[in-house]
């Protein structure tokens, strides 16, 4: 049996807010519509791999409502283990996904369970057997949605750098808008000693880096039409790491992650729209004969 993905992460009820434009400072704008759907970070990245049929374990919290039931239902529904999600006092994490026309998005985060994580016996937060589960772990994906603590404590065992250009960045204190400055900022974080990084750039495509290799770059597979890039990144990181895990070539791994990426924003929410095999495949197949 393949081992298992495990992720330690945020579990958020999306709340949609879906705007002509972003409001300006002291500016009330009424939304075209709303909708609360499921999302995280980490519940995103745990179900796009559950749905590519990947043994995967989801490590987190949620509260006492009716946001905790939607996300539970939709793990569950995705096929993700859900022995290790908590259920602890006051709300379940949420966001404001601001969604403007052409499929972007402003987000903003509240917390709630996701930041409520506490000492067990001795000095661990996550609980004994979810560390068990995650030694024993083909991969761990971490996230920056629930406290550094739980996040350093999960990545004894093992790591995966994925930033965005934008925690790229924040990371290195580097711009890194051209290929060449991504180039640069990645090797930087080489040099800290991290084996791997793999840097996402939305449209511009992704990038893997690894010490002594040239980087490999694979542009973005492009929608027929961009409804919702949410989640879109957490798509790329679990479904690379999906292929990755099943043995597949970086190269061959990075193109299998855009094509399930470009899935992703063809339709509304980040859970709702993850793809499942069938889904990826046909991206793929067409993605041949461009
Ligand atoms: O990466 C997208 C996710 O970021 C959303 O689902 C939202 O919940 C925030 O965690
Ligand atoms: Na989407």
């Amino acid at each position: 049996l393949a081992r298992p993905l495990v992720v330690v992460g945020s579990a958020n009820a999306d709340m949609y807010v879906e705007l002509d434009r972003m409001p300006k400072e002291g500016e009330t704008l009424a939304a075209r519509n709303g909708q609360t759907l499921p999302g995280g970070k980490g519940a995103n990245q745990a179900a796009c791999a559950a749905r590519l049929s990947f043994p995967t374990f989801f490590v987190g919290q949620v509260g006492k409502d009716g946001n905790a039931t939607m996300l539970r239902d939709a793990l569950q529904t995705s096929g993700v283990r859900l022995d290790y999600l908590n259920t602890v006092s006051g709300p379940t994490g949420h966001a404001i996904v601001m969604l403007q026309p052409n499929g972007l998005n402003s987000i903003v985060i509240v917390g709630g369970a996701n930041t409520a994580w506490k000492k067990r016996t001795g000095s661990s937060t996550i609980p004994v057997q979810a560390e068990e589960t995650i030694r024993k772990a083909g991969a761990l994906l971490l996230q920056r949605e629930i406290p550094d603590d739980v996040n350093i404590e999960a990545a004894k065992y093992i790591t995966v750098l994925s930033p965005n250009e934008t925690e790229l960045a924040r990371l290195t204190s580097m711009p890194t808008e051209t290929t060449q400055e991504v180039v640069r900022a990645a090797n930087k974080c080489l040099d800290m000693g991290v084996k791997q990084v793999l840097v996402k750039r939305g449209v511009q495509g992704s990038m893997l880096a690894k010490a002594d290799e040239s980087p490999i770059l694979q542009p973005a597979i492009p929608a027929p039409a961009v409804v919702d890039t949410t989640g879109a990144g957490d798509t790329f990181t679990a479904a690379f790491t999906v292929a990755i895990l099943e043995g597949k070539e970086p190269a061959e791994a990075l193109r299998f992650a855009a094509a399930a990426a470009s899935v992703c924003v063809r339709a509304k929410g980040a859970i709702p729209s993850m793809p499942n095999r069938k889904a990826v495949d046909e991206v793929l197949k067409h993605e041949q004969y461009v």
